[in-house]
């Protein structure tokens, strides 16, 4: 390829498949441009995109204020490490704990979700002494050591192996088989509060409750995996407080995704009491908490703040629920704000097709029979109507 010429979408298809691994199973188009909740693809199309990048385009494709504060960032300072202060991490600090749960009051900074997920277990193993996390069958963490040998999910865990050891697995949902494994071996009790990847699982507030009640009896550290329903996505800022988890606030809450609006960036916040017993080289990383990420955060909450995201979520939210009444073989609307699972009756796999034909990106999930939508949090209603009339003329 000669820099600065274009290609086509074919030669873009063949030189990805010859110089990179076999990894992802990709849609047949080549992403250019994004703006809000479009892409534009190499070759002029316009898509409306309901899978947001895989949950991480929360703020949309290129916010204007994100990318406005990356540019300035950009000719500052890309990047230094945390052995010095930084103003830019300053800020983005005091920002998500200032939108944060009031008992979630520091937070650590890493990559990515896997990160952040060994991260939040490390924490927890060195807080309690004890080495067992209990995860549930059907919760996705990540691909790294530790996090995918406690995903109970799929084929993960034997793509991992030799799997660490120290997790225990029950069963979503079911508080019994939590008490059955909770004994005084385990660090942790660690979920995605809605389980995404799964088929877009919820489960009822009580059982967050009963969890927040089992941890503090047998001294276990709560965590809550909210690498894709944190930074607004369910219409709440977190998971963690609001109404779906009955209040409960975790001890360790950990992010990515929608964090920097594309940017890499993890996170873990914890409370307190997790903080105080967090010493020097206990954990760290290279580029966490870069300037360039930082800024990205900031941003990020800002612009989820200002454009009062967390509002048209809920408002957005309602009108779709309500179109897809007209689609009788949407079977039942799973999940919360925008994280939804639309299950039908036979394969998703053929609708996620028809609607890619109609130019809608949607997302499939390991449950064969649902579709997930993650669109960015400025999703409005004339693009729900746009997606629920394409859906209607996929049967
Ligand atoms: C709930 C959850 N946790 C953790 C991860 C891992 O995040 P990452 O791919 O950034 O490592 C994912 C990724 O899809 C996720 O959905």
């Amino acid at each position: 390829m000669t820099p600065g010429t274009a290609i086509s979408f074919d030669q873009i298809v063949a030189s990805e498949d010859k110089f990179q691994l076999a990894t992802y199973k990709k849609m047949a188009i080549a992403a250019e441009r994004g703006e809000g909740v479009w892409i534009y693809t190499s070759d002029g199309q316009k898509y409306l995109d309901l899978y947001g990048g895989h949950a991480v385009a929360g703020t949309g494709h290129c916010h204007p204020h994100v990318v406005k504060a990356l540019q300035k960032q950009a000719e500052q300072l890309l990047f230094y490490s945390n052995l010095v202060y930084s103003e830019t991490r300053a800020r983005a600090a005091e920002k998500l704990v200032s939108v944060a749960p009031a008992q979630l009051s520091k937070v650590f900074f890493c990559n990515s979700g896997t990160e952040a997920n060994e991260n939040a277990m490390r924490m927890a193993r060195m807080f309690t002494g004890r080495e067992n996390i209990i995860t549930f069958s059907g919760g996705f963490h990540g691909r790294t050591a530790d996090a995918i040998s406690a995903t109970f999910l799929g084929k993960y865990r034997e793509i991992g192996k030799p799997n660490v050891p120290g997790h225990l697995e029950a069963e979503f949902g079911n508080i019994e088989s939590v008490n059955a494994v909770a004994d005084e071996s385990v660090a942790a009790i660690m979920l995605e509060p809605i389980q995404s990847m799964a088929g877009v699982r919820t489960a009822a507030p009580k059982f967050f409750r009963n969890l927040r009640d089992i941890c503090a009896e047998r001294g276990s550290v709560l965590i809550f995996d909210e690498v894709q329903t944190g930074i607004g996505r369910t219409g709440e800022w977190f998971f963690a407080g609001g109404p779906a988890a009955d209040g409960v606030v975790p001890d360790i809450v950990s992010l990515a995704k929608a964090l920097g609006s594309g940017v890499p960036v993890g996170a873990c916040l914890v409370t307190d009491s997790i903080a105080s017993t967090i010493k020097e080289n206990d954990l760290g990383t290279t580029f966490g908490g870069g300037m360039f990420a930082m800024a990205a955060v900031t941003a990020t909450l800002e612009a989820i703040e200002e454009d009062q995201m967390l509002e048209n979520v809920r408002r957005v939210e309602t009108h779709l629920r309500e179109r897809l009444k007209e689609v009788e073989q949407v079977v039942s609307v799973k999940g919360r704000g925008f994280l939804l699972g639309l299950e039908f009756a036979d394969k998703a796999a053929t609708i996620h097709k028809g609607l890619l034909d109609r130019k809608i990106i949607t997302g499939t999930a390991s449950d064969p029979k649902v579709l997930r939508l993650l669109p960015p949090l400025c999703l409005g209603v004339d693009e729900v109507d746009l997606f629920v009339d394409a859906l209607r003329s996929c049967f």
